[in-house]
């Protein structure tokens, strides 16, 4: 198709289009595709992009292989690229900054922070900057200070002590090496911007609503069973599994499937199964023995037996072969689809990380650090944390795809929320309280599983314990 074409029927909507999604048109595009990409774009779109085009082609991938209920989006399983070198880290944090950067660029117009500088520019003029958070500090003043980096240069910004309370809470928020949108005026040598508002990528506030839904069945949600420790809890487990019934289509579990040997010192005293294979083969026997209707998902976490390093690869054939044939084996994170659902499945580690630096948040309202996830469009922005980041050549923990549901556990709490129109989840425990927890003051919440109609997106939490 004609450029000047393409870029007319979209302005008749009311979008633009960018470079990207354009060439990707010019070269294979129709009228009729474009009214369907028109009409599955949500109304906050000023800028149709290659998200919205790749969005639309996945969509129309599993309404053609609509007899396979299960399909997965992306996944690190068999992709992973990355050697750790020097290389590997500047080329992971570039895709980062240009995957949420091409976010924030439809949202707000912004300039090269090396311009700032070159410019003689009007203090008063109001100016916008898309950087990654490199540093995060309140000064003696009791202002925060923040610095920020793109891929031209680095400067300083600053919210006052005396701005709003909104702006003030947001700014507290802020992770390292989160990418925001910044705001504000310059100082007179352009060397320090005084900041008015911060954006984040964030999600749209509806997208559903417009998307044609087709979602059915019933799906539940599990994580964190730690089989092999004395505190697992086998008579709630058993419990569960004679209550998944026929009205049940999907089991997903989002890691920590044993609890693994050698994870923190002293383990050893905790465990019932000492060998991880053993612990393992107990796991299969369970989830071997749930119906067969039941379409499994299985994702690992930190206590399982693939590389600490997030993103994780799927269990190795050593492990998957002991369970049954029919189950779906993933990495950490992936973005599956049951039946016109998309969840993301996410461990979340990165929760220790988030938990620790925003004030407020606590281990007993999961929900708060998962719809952060949401509006930073990355599950683990800060490297150097808890999560040990492998630098893979693109930066899977970026929420490119949004989805319905985003699924984690780790924190061994249960909360169930939603975020704009993503139903957030973590999905508690199958173990009792640790000698680490008890020590740390963390209570759990076992023995529960959240249950959710995908028609409607409507859920239950149900008691085992
Ligand atoms: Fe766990």
């Amino acid at each position: 198709m004609e450029t000047g074409e393409i870029i007319q029927i979209f302005a008749d909507s009311g979008f633009q289009i960018d470079p990207v999604a354009l060439d990707m048109l010019k070269s294979g595009g129709s009228t009729e595709l474009i009214n369907n990409i028109i009409r599955s774009v949500d109304d906050s779109v000023l800028v149709v992009g290659a998200e919205q085009l790749r969005a639309l082609t996945l969509k129309k991938q599993i309404e053609k292989n609509n007899d396979c209920c299960v399909t997965v989006l992306s996944d690190i399983t068999k992709k992973s690229t990355c050697i750790g070198e020097y290389n590997d880290f500047v080329q992971y944090f570039n895709d980062r900054y240009s995957m949420l950067s091409d976010l924030l660029r439809k949202r707000i117009s912004s300039r090269p922070i090396e311009s700032l500088r070159k410019r003689n520019m009007d203090a008063k003029e109001e100016l916008s900057i898309i950087g990654m958070v490199i540093d995060k500090r309140t000064t003696v003043n009791g202002h925060k200070m923040i610095e920020v980096e793109d891929t031209t240069g680095s400067t300083r910004v600053l919210v006052h002590k005396e701005r709003d309370k909104e702006l003030l809470d947001l700014a507290s928020s802020i992770l390292l090496d989160e990418v925001i949108g910044v705001t504000g005026t310059l100082s007179g040598d352009g060397n320090l911007m005084f900041v008015n508002k911060i954006t984040r990528p964030d999600i749209p506030n509806s997208q559903s609503s417009k998307l044609d839904v087709n979602r059915s069945g019933k799906a539940v949600f599990i994580s964190d069973l730690h089989v092999g420790s004395k505190t697992f809890l086998e008579a709630s487990w058993l419990k569960f599994m004679d209550w998944l019934g026929k009205d049940i289509n999907y089991l997903v579990i989002a890691g920590d499937v044993v609890d693994g040997i050698g994870i923190f010192p002293g383990q050893e005293k905790e465990l019932a199964i000492l060998d991880i294979y053993e612990q393992y083969e107990k796991a299969a026997q369970y989830l071997n023995a749930i119906p067969a209707h039941i379409k499994i998902i299985v994702s690992p976490g930190n206590h399982d037996a693939v590389r600490q390093a997030e993103p994780q690869p799927c269990f190795p054939d050593k492990i998957t072969r002991m369970f049954r044939k029919d189950i779906t084996f993933v990495g950490n994170p992936a973005l599956i689809d049951i039946g016109g659902a998309r969840v993301l499945i996410y461990h979340g580690r990165s929760m220790d990380d988030i938990i620790a630096s925003t004030p407020g948040f606590s281990y007993s309202d999961p929900s708060k650090p998962m719809s952060e996830m949401l509006k930073f469009r990355h599950l683990s922005p800060t490297y150097g944390g808890r999560v040990s980041i492998a630098p893979e050549k693109k930066d899977h923990f970026v929420i490119d795809l949004i989805p319905d549901i985003l699924h984690c556990g780790h924190v061994h709490t249960v909360g169930v929320a939603r975020y704009r129109d993503v139903l957030t989840i973590n999905s508690g425990t199958w173990q009792s309280q640790t000698e680490f927890q008890k020590r740390m003051n963390l209570e759990p919440m076992p023995g529960r599983a959240t249950v959710v109609n995908l028609s409607n997106m409507e859920y239950k939490i149900v008691p085992f314990n």
